[in-house]
């Protein structure tokens, strides 16, 4: 099945410090790593790990940076046809790393001119695909635009409304899934009744609860996946790795728990890896074929 990845592609620029800094404080950091990441490339990564075929649609600059995320890209499989060079930077993100929980700031760069003509083109020469995925990290007009396009060519689309921000009107009823996690729940609807939200949305809300697990409506009413005990490494990226895995199990016409239970592990590996995608070798080996035939 071909997927569609809309979305980010940034360098994270990754350090580890004892604690999250104040205001105006100097702190001395170690392990500091250039790694591959943006929200879109993470997703795309493991969909790709998972044995679906990629294409993503995203921007990178005209520098150095860009080349090695592109190269990167390729390697994951990833079909980087509609990737284009911006005049920006290539998108970059800056990571503390504080036991094992992060605090991230991002410089969109290239990421957020991606324009809506290369949506139509990316939806007009690819009109086999069977899903769409993306993120509110790139340009939130095009975002918009894809998620009309993508209703009205009955492409189902996930929306990993992350970084948190407010949506238009109309947006929610347009996607096929919905997964933010707890912050960006607040913000896009003013409640931390999850519960009731989930019903409100039958089989559309997910929400993602960090080490509580999945939060989403069993078709009978809501209820929480559990995430697997794990020793943490790095938890950056494992929300990116939970809809990639969701989103590849429903793809593949997988039930909505089955589809959920894969998101989980998917994003498990992830949190014992260093990186947002340093689980994908794990992620190929041990889960690819279950992808397939669980
Ligand atoms: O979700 C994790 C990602 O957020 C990181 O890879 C970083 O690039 C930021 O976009």
């Amino acid at each position: 099945m071909k997927l569609g990845v809309v979305g980010s592609i940034n360098i994270d620029m990754v350090y580890k410090l004892s604690q999250f800094l104040k205001q105006g404080e100097t702190r001395f950091g170690s392990d500091f790593q250039v790694l591959m990441g943006g929200k879109g490339a993470n997703q795309a990564v493991m969909m790709s790990a998972l044995n679906d075929h990629v294409v993503f649609l995203g921007a990178v600059g005209q520098d150095s940076f860009g080349e090695d995320a592109l190269k990167h890209l390729k390697q994951k499989n990833i079909d980087v046809s509609y990737i284009s060079k911006k005049k920006e930077n290539t998108g970059l993100a800056i990571i503390q790393l504080v036991d094992g929980d992060n605090s991230i700031a991002v410089i969109p760069g290239a990421n957020i001119q991606i324009q809506k003509e290369e949506v139509d083109r990316f939806l007009n020469e690819n009109s086999d695909l069977g899903l769409v995925v993306t993120q509110l990290e790139t340009n939130l007009d095009s975002v918009a635009y894809l998620i009309e396009q993508c209703k009205e060519r009955n492409i189902p689309l996930i929306l990993n409304p992350a970084p948190a921000a407010k949506l238009a009107d109309g947006i929610i009823d347009q996607v096929a899934y919905l997964i933010p996690n707890e912050t960006e729940t607040e913000l896009l609807f003013g409640s931390t009744d999850y519960e009731s939200l989930v019903k409100r949305y039958q089989g559309k809300l997910l929400i993602t609860m960090g080490s509580q697990g999945v939060m989403y409506y069993d078709g009978e009413k809501a209820t929480v996946a559990p995430s697997q005990k794990l020793e943490v490494v790095d938890t950056t990226g494992a929300g990116d790795s939970f809809v990639a895995g969701f989103a590849t199990g429903i793809a593949n016409k997988k039930s909505m728990k089955e589809a959920v239970e894969l998101g989980i592990k998917v994003a498990s590996l992830t949190c014992m890896n260093m990186g947002a995608q340093g689980a994908y070798d794990q992620v190929r080996s041990q889960l690819n074929e279950k992808a397939r035939n669980h």
